[in-house]
């Protein structure tokens, strides 16, 4: 299959020096892009700012913002088979972005922000027989706040993780999912603490289930 994975966060810029994100080290995307990789598919991965080194095969398109996240999404959903959206893409960008650094007296105290385009959104018209896979990052009512993700950005599958826990989400090397499908005859499944690459392993082998369930 022909595998697009996004990862990491975007940086929504005030000034060239300032910028306002979410937190994620693309840990998880990057551990979808290699277990792609070793279960013999092609991957391109659209990554944000991350200090991980790139997955040895995949084709890696760097961005910063999610303008740039965006465009290179468009640029390549139609050649995949599968987009795994994992990025923590900012939801809010600063509404004015100076070409030049602002001095701080130059800076107003409050920051007035514009949304960024939800990216899943916006590719949802070029769905077609594609899967989509999304991730939902919550603090509470995990699964409910998913399924209520899945519904909204019309995917077939969503990750949901708290966010949390210590020992899932941020920064670590494990997490603990709840993979939700929109299909309900493969329902949910609650996972136990693994780790990112296990877990990777898992979002995979039930894309190709997708896979195979859509004649792809
Ligand atoms: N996502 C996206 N474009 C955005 C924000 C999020 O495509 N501008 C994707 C993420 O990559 C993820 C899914 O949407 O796969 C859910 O992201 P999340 O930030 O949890 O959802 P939001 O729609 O931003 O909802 P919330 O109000 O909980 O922040």
């Amino acid at each position: 299959m022909k595998i697009l994975v996004t990862a990491g966060p975007t940086r929504e810029y005030a000034d060239p020096v300032r910028f306002l994100s979410n937190r994620s080290s693309g840990k998880m995307g990057y551990a979808i892009a290699r277990a792609a990789l070793a279960r013999g598919h092609d991957v391109v991965l659209v990554s944000g700012p991350v200090s991980l080194a790139a997955p040895p095969g995949a084709r890696l398109l760097a961005v910063e913002t999610a303008d740039e996240m965006l465009k290179a999404v468009l640029d390549t959903v139609e050649w995949c088979d599968a987009l795994i959206m994992a990025a923590a893409v900012a939801d809010w960008r600063p509404a004015r972005k100076s070409p030049r650094k602002l001095k701080k007296r130059e800076m107003e105290p409050v920051l007035k922000l514009e949304p960024t385009p939800d990216i899943l959104s916006s590719v949802r018209p070029r769905k077609g027989r594609r899967i989509f896979v999304g991730f939902a990052a919550e603090t509470e009512n995990i699964a409910a706040a998913a399924r209520a993700k899945l519904r909204e950005k019309g995917l077939d599958m969503i990750v949901a993780n708290d966010v949390s826990k210590p020992d899932s989400g941020f920064d670590v090397d494990t997490n603990r999912a709840v993979l939700i499908s929109a299909d309900d005859a493969t329902g949910q499944v609650e996972l136990p603490l693994m780790t990112k690459d296990a877990l990777a392993d898992r979002i995979l082998a039930w894309t190709e289930k997708a896979a195979a369930h859509f004649g792809l």
